[in-house]
């Protein structure tokens, strides 16, 4: 689909659509008043009539008559004009009108509603972001391709002085947008497709595609030489070869140390031999989505071209039950030297995470970030509205829970102190996989923490957020915008 920012007057664009808002209290946004004129009063007598809400996200389709420029309008509520600047209420206005503008003939369409927002750069950017979510469909391997949304070409309008805050807005939306987009497919194609090698294709694709991008691929023997024994431990029942994927984004000088963002590349969790229940075990395939949205993030500051360097790190292997694989209570020497002790081969992703995080220290990071569908618990404690974000730098803590707001991709912060640990303490190496469910998700992360000391590191847990179930089954790009966010105040 197409962006650009338009400065027309309602009266006098030509369009197949006009979106236009109404305000708590019956009140006509100033384009709805502009608009009514060249409608001959049609807005205005809907909404005395009663057929127009004005509830955030409620929308009425008008046909314009036959003189006016604009084919159709769509009127959306937008709730209390003092806090329509909030993101929660302008973001779901926004999805509201596209969703239903997508749902009609119209292939051009202009969006009025930022006329009332302290910023017009969120207004491109929200648009830009929400529509690409709405015309995504996961049914890549489906005979028959979904009928694609007739809408062609999404202007955004802004008054003159604004044009381009709009226009940087629909730059950042559409970079994060195609990052979203990335992890969405790769979260949605399923293991059989989605495996280690092709998670690697991936990323040597995209070092194709951009010179800011390059990539390289460790595979068995490299890993077993340098010792990378734990990860490899989670990978030895499955078929599927483990692949070790660095990607470097080289933005800054040569010299500046990166960020490195490590991203668990779980194609499918059976469990191993701590074998999962059947009951929805499908949704395993998801848990790589930690990897695929730090490749969708490297795509989203590839396509911004941010002046930092960034390392993207991603551990790809498949968690299998087999004749090789790793029983319970076997007893592992990581990458870093330290032992553990695999007391449930479930809890996979802290033992491919923790070589990784091992790994970054080669690369001198000045901030370590992972990001993983880590733990069950973590999706009882927050539910699917918040990442789960761990780490015992306050700083960088907060930095991380500014950049999930200004992206509405929001975190929450759960604690991290060394009383998660103690269940984990083993009589035969030195830390065991698991302690036990209480706090589970700050248990995990206690057991990365003991890999990162030297580091200025934050895990995020996504694995309510990464996905959602049931009818809406479906990956949601989450967190690209959050760590793309990050990555772009950084440099701000
Ligand atoms: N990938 C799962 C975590 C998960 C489970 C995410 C369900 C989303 C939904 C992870 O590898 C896992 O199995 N974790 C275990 C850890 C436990 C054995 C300590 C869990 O959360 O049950
Ligand atoms: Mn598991
Ligand atoms: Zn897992």
């Amino acid at each position: 689909m197409q962006f650009s920012a338009a400065t027309a007057a309602p009266e006098k664009q030509k369009t197949d659509c006009a979106i236009v808002g109404v305000y708590q209290g019956k009140k006509l946004s100033r384009a709805a008043k502009q608009l009514d004129g060249a409608l001959q009063g049609q807005i205005s007598r809907a909404l005395k009539a009663g057929d127009i809400s004005d509830s955030i996200g409620r929308t009425l389709l008008l046909q314009a008559p036959n003189k006016a420029k604009a084919l159709r309008v769509m009127v959306v509520g937008c709730g209390k004009k003092s806090t329509f600047s909030a993101q929660k209420n302008h973001r779901k206005a926004i999805r509201a009108a596209l969703s239903a503008v997508t749902k009609t003939g119209a292939t051009h369409a202009v969006s009025y509603l930022g006329e009332d927002l302290e910023n017009a750069y969120e207004h491109g950017r929200a648009a830009v972001e929400i529509a690409n979510e709405l015309i995504y469909s996961a049914g890549h391997l489906k005979s028959k391709k979904a009928p694609r949304p007739k809408l062609r070409k999404l202007e955004i309008h802004g008054e003159s002085d604004h044009t381009s805050d709009v226009a940087r807005g629909i730059k950042t939306g559409q970079a994060i947008a195609a990052g979203v987009a990335l992890a969405r497919e790769l979260g949605d194609l399923p293991s059989n497709v989605c495996t280690p090698t092709y998670l690697a294709e991936q990323a040597k694709s995209l070092a194709e595609r951009y010179k800011s991008l390059s990539c390289s691929i460790m595979g068995r023997a490299t890993l077993e030489k340098k010792g990378f024994n734990c990860f490899l431990s989670v990978s030895a029942g499955s078929h599927e070869v483990p692949q070790f994927i660095t990607l470097k984004y080289q933005g800054g000088d040569k010299t500046d140390r990166p960020v490195a963002i490590i991203g668990k590349g779980i194609t499918f969790d059976t469990g191993g031999i701590s074998l999962k229940p059947g009951q929805g075990m499908d949704e395993m395939k998801y848990d790589m989505c930690g990897a695929a949205g730090v490749l969708g993030t490297m795509l989203a500051l590839a396509k911004l071209r941010l002046n930092k360097n960034v390392v993207a790190l991603i551990p790809a292997c498949s968690n299998m039950p087999g004749g090789n694989a790793t029983n319970p209570g076997d007893i592992i020497k990581t990458l870093s030297g330290k032992t553990v002790e695999i007391l449930n081969t479930d809890a996979e992703g802290r033992l491919i995470m923790c070589d990784a995080l091992t790994y970054a220290e080669e690369f001198d990071p000045v901030v370590t970030l992972d990001v993983a569908t880590l733990t069950g618990a973590c999706v009882i404690a927050l539910g699917h509205a918040n990442t789960g974000l761990m780490s015992p730098h306050d700083d960088l803590v907060a930095d991380l829970l500014r950049a999930g707001q200004d992206a509405a991709d929001p975190a929450w912060r759960l604690p991290l102190s060394d009383e998660y640990g103690e269940r984990l303490r083993s009589n035969f190496a030195d830390m065991a996989n698991v302690g036990g469910r209480p706090g589970g998700a700050s248990a995990a992360a206690w057991f990365l923490s003991q890999f990162t000391e030297k580091q200025n590191w934050a895990h995020l847990d996504v694995a309510g957020t990464a996905w959602r179930s049931g009818q809406r089954k479906g990956a949601t790009g989450r967190p690209v915008p959050m760590l793309t966010q990050y990555l772009m105040n950084l440099e701000a």
